[in-house]
């Protein structure tokens, strides 16, 4: 007898459920620009990006994709690809200037209007409140390493919710803590750029309480009651060979990219072998009591961001790292198979074994894929048009990998591609290219590429055409 699962077809025909939510994802520093405008002042990103040496060519987010004064153009885009879902972040800064006291209405007002126009448009908004643009002058106060920044989050959160929280439904506190953590403060290649791996610890502990912080505030102000999400960059995490030294590399891998994280949000601990494995730093004594039962409370869904894999032997790697106390244990490999242009391995079987895992480890917790995507080397031809059949076989073998991980069980509810627009890649400024609509930064003219019509034709039969 054969079995097929209700809702998703099988082996040749890569159909999806029709509750499946198809969006598109971007953040504010990447494509606002108006840096300045309306009362925001800076961001950490601000700073950083405007600091010589940091981003590629000088780059800085101040114009971006203007997307501050192109907002109705851009969700006219998102409609014609048929998106159910859009997923942006605010800038905290914008709202809430110096990290403290009232909102600023004006830059309410910017994603009221977003909202609005979504709303209008029948496309679901999916706001996230931190995607790692932290006001400079809660960083000059100690930023993520100091634990008043989470009550700052908390206190933010409020002011957003009470503005939008009667007409978005979905909202994730943090992206990627991840890389807040330890690309800002360990490594220090994303902003504030500090070297300091026992702060970056710190910083992930206040990362996860602002976002159990923020899960309360979200459950009480918004009506009707929110769906509470969380965005992770989870690591497809594997040993290069099945030897104990490498099982034990991956598994310190594991420990500081997605235990650190899921261990608390959803089991109320912090593993046993992480603290072992940092105790050289920390003694982890900025965990309070208490912190674990905020950290834990329950959400609702979790996102999940997913590029490449991470292969690991054992051995060492250089100082700066964004791995705290791995540097004599760990070494990086890089997986083979085709490059993206920030060469990145292309490897769906990643993607898949991230899901799965969760469906192992946490049953009943409905996962949505939040970014996902690649940067080619796109331009338009002299008759306007940008072909990317690169991206198109990458977004088809990540969409089959989600849906096999959703004929094996895992209970996804959507796929959001990274990114609707071209824009500011953090460190490597617009020297990369991720969107499904080529932007040309000079005249901020968009075009959509040959990608943004195969999504669209996906979206609209919710099928992976044949290739
Ligand atoms: C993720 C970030 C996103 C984008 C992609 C390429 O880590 O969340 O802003 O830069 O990588």
């Amino acid at each position: 007898m054969t079995t097929t699962t209700p809702d998703i077809a099988t082996a040749s025909e890569v159909t999806f459920p029709p509750a499946f939510r198809w969006g598109a994802a971007t953040a504010a520093y990447q494509i606002e620009g108006a840096a300045d405008e309306d009362g925001r002042t800076p961001s950490i990103w601000d700073t950083f990006s405007r600091t010589p040496g940091t981003v590629r060519n000088g780059d800085t987010g101040d114009i971006a994709a203007d997307h501050y004064h192109h907002m109705r153009e851009d969700v006219a885009l998102m409609a014609g690809l048929g998106l159910t879902d859009y997923r942006f972040s605010v800038s905290w800064s914008r709202v809430q200037p110096t990290g403290r006291g009232p909102a600023v209405q004006k830059g309410l007002d910017f994603y009221r209007a977003l909202v609005d126009e979504l709303l209008a448009k029948g496309i679901r908004p999916v706001l996230t409140l931190y995607h790692w643009d932290l006001p400079q002058e809660l960083e000059d106060a100690g930023g993520w390493p100091q634990r008043d920044t989470a009550q700052r989050f908390a206190e933010y959160t409020e002011l957003v919710a009470q503005a939008l929280g009667d007409r978005v439904r979905t909202w994730t506190t943090l992206n990627e803590p991840w890389c807040a953590a330890f690309l800002g403060y360990a490594e220090g290649v994303h902003a504030p750029g500090r070297r300091e791996p026992e702060a970056a610890l710190r910083a992930a502990h206040h990362l996860n309480l602002a976002h159990g912080l923020a899960v309360g505030v979200l459950r009480e102000t918004t009506r009707p009651s929110a769906e509470v999400s969380l965005t992770l960059n989870l690591a497809a995490v594997r040993p290069l060979t099945g030897s104990a030294a490498d099982a034990d590399a991956a598994r310190r891998v594991d420990a500081l990219a997605n235990r650190i994280f899921l261990d608390p949000v959803f089991r109320g601990h912090y593993a046993a072998d992480l603290r072992a494995d940092t105790a050289q730093l920390t003694d982890w004594s900025f965990v309070r009591d208490g912190d674990l039962a905020v950290i834990s409370r329950p959400v609702d869904s979790l996102g999940i961001n997913y590029y490449t894999p991470t292969v690991v032997a054992a051995g060492s790697h250089p100082l700066p790292s964004p791995w705290p106390a791995a540097q004599d244990h760990v070494r990086f490999v890089p997986a083979p198979g085709p490059r993206t242009a920030m060469d990145w391995p292309v490897d769906a079987d990643g993607l898949y074994e991230v899901l799965t895992r969760l469906r192992d480890e946490l049953p009943g917790t409905p996962l949505l894929v939040t970014e996902n995507g690649a940067a080619y080397d796109d331009y338009a031809d002299p008759a306007g048009q940008v072909h990317d059949p690169e991206r198109i076989a990458y977004l088809r073998a990540h969409l089959e990998a989600v849906h096999r991980a959703m004929a094996a069980g895992a209970d996804v509810r959507g796929y959001f591609l990274w990114s609707l627009l071209d824009n500011f890649e953090w460190a490597y400024g617009y020297s990369k290219r991720f969107g499904l609509v080529h932007v040309d930064f000079a005249s901020q003219r968009r075009t959509p590429k040959d990608s943004a019509r195969w999504y669209a034709d996906v979206v609209a039969h919710r099928r992976l055409p044949h290739a």
